[in-house]
């Protein structure tokens, strides 16, 4: 019964979540195809619109971008780092994430941007999962090439934690009902569950 769910994923970033004291056994679920194809059509139209905060960037900023109005409730920003800046540096706190010293980026880029999203009442939508109640929205943070910061439809850089990993600090997380166990789940770009 129960359960709970919470969290969404971030591009193929192998990591542990330290805040989200929940074990991993889910399960593995293949995702379905339209909710996959769905999924990364939202993440190229969220990787444009979040690229339109970039007017005159400062590296190392945080900007909140703005959705369309169709996609009310969601949450979008962005950052630009030079790659070697997050390797070294790290960004301590990037909403609800913390991204330690040693995070490379593949294939290797000299400037990046990191795109956050918060899913927010949309979670659900782009990431079902029946059977399960979602105690956090789904969030995510996808890398891309910052070398072309009107580009859209660009390919997501794989990012990688080669010390620590990366945390996440749920902000609106209700509590499980009593008699379930929480987990925190993933999804990867290709839309699976592990
Ligand atoms: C960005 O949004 C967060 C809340 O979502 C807010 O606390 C913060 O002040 C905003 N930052 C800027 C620069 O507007
Ligand atoms: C929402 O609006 C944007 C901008 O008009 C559009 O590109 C997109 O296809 C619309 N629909 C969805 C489901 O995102
Ligand atoms: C999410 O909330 C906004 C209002 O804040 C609403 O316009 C939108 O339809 C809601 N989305 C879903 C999937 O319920």
């Amino acid at each position: 019964m129960g359960l709970l769910l919470l969290l969404r994923s971030l591009a193929m970033l192998l990591v542990v979540v330290p805040v989200c004291l929940f074990s991993f056994s889910l399960p593995y679920i293949v995702a379905q195809s339209d909710m996959k194809t769905s999924a990364r059509a939202l993440d190229a139209l969220l990787q444009d619109y979040a690229y339109r905060v970039f007017v005159r960037p400062r590296t190392r900023i945080v900007y909140n971008g703005s959705v369309p109005s169709n996609l009310t409730g969601m949450k979008i920003a962005a950052i630009r780092l030079r790659s070697g800046s997050l390797r070294t540096r790290g960004v301590k706190i990037y909403k609800e994430f913390g991204i330690p010293i040693g995070v490379t980026e593949s294939p290797y880029v000299e400037r990046l941007v990191l795109v956050y999203q918060n899913l927010g009442n949309w979670s659900k939508t782009y990431y079902p999962l029946p059977g399960y109640t979602y105690l956090s929205p789904v969030l995510g943070i996808l890398a891309y090439d910052a070398s072309n910061l009107i580009a859209t439809n660009l390919p997501e850089l794989e990012i990688r934690a080669s010390g620590d990993p990366l945390s996440i600090t749920f902000q609106d997380m209700m509590s499980a009902p009593a008699g379930s166990v929480a987990k925190c789940v993933w999804f990867d770009l290709h839309g699976l569950i592990c």
